[in-house]
């Protein structure tokens, strides 16, 4: 998000174990991991991790009117750094909230399937413990028909993906800092 980049930097260099990352994602990785949404169906859309908001923002301009977005960010002041900068409506509902817990989440909003999960989390950073919270609750929630996109910025972690998601295709994107790999993955 422009004019916010930077503070995502200062905060990601001091939180580095937290965020996994020292730039915001490219405008090339967030237009490849949104290629796969079909933005013309109504949609219940999670974000996990949403750092500055670059994706978050995209997200919302092109999220449907009958469609709903439930982002989570842990950070505090990344939270309120989005929640100053990004263009929030009647659709959007911003959580500092740990995505380990999304299953809380979900339930108190009332939500009982997702279409998409769109996470910028940083899975090599996770314990083996936490990775298999979030894989089994994402599971869990996801429709048959659905997709969880994951962006990461090495292969280290592919493995355990595909024990939870057995359809897994992967897109390298170079224009990133670093070059970064996307998975897609369905159940
Ligand atoms: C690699 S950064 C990506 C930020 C932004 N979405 C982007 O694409 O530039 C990962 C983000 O996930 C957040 N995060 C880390 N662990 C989290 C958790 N358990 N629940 C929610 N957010 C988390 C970090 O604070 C950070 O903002």
């Amino acid at each position: 998000m422009k004019g916010t980049k930077k503070q995502f930097s200062k905060e990601a260099f001091k939180s580095m174990r937290q965020t996994g990352a020292i730039t915001a994602t490219s405008k090339y990785s967030v237009r490849k991991m949104l290629s796969v949404i079909d933005f013309q169906k109504p949609l219940v859309i999670v974000e996990l991790g949403v750092g500055n908001g670059v994706v978050t923002e995209k997200l919302i301009k092109r999220l449907g009117k009958d469609s709903r977005l439930i982002a989570l960010e842990i950070n505090e002041n990344l939270y309120n750094l989005a929640k100053d900068n990004l263009p929030i409506d009647e659709r959007v509902s911003l959580h500092r909230h740990s995505a380990f817990e999304i299953d809380n989440l979900l339930d108190d909003l009332g939500v009982g399937e997702v279409d998409y999960f769109i996470s910028t989390l940083p899975l090599t950073m996770f314990s083996k413990e936490d990775n298999k919270r979030l894989m089994t609750k994402m599971c869990y929630y996801l429709k048959p028909s659905g997709k969880y996109v994951q962006i990461q910025y090495s292969p280290l972690k592919y493995p355990m993906v595909r024990r939870y998601f057995p359809n897994v295709k992967v897109s390298l994107v170079l224009a990133n800092i670093p070059p970064a790999i996307v998975y897609f993955c369905s159940v």
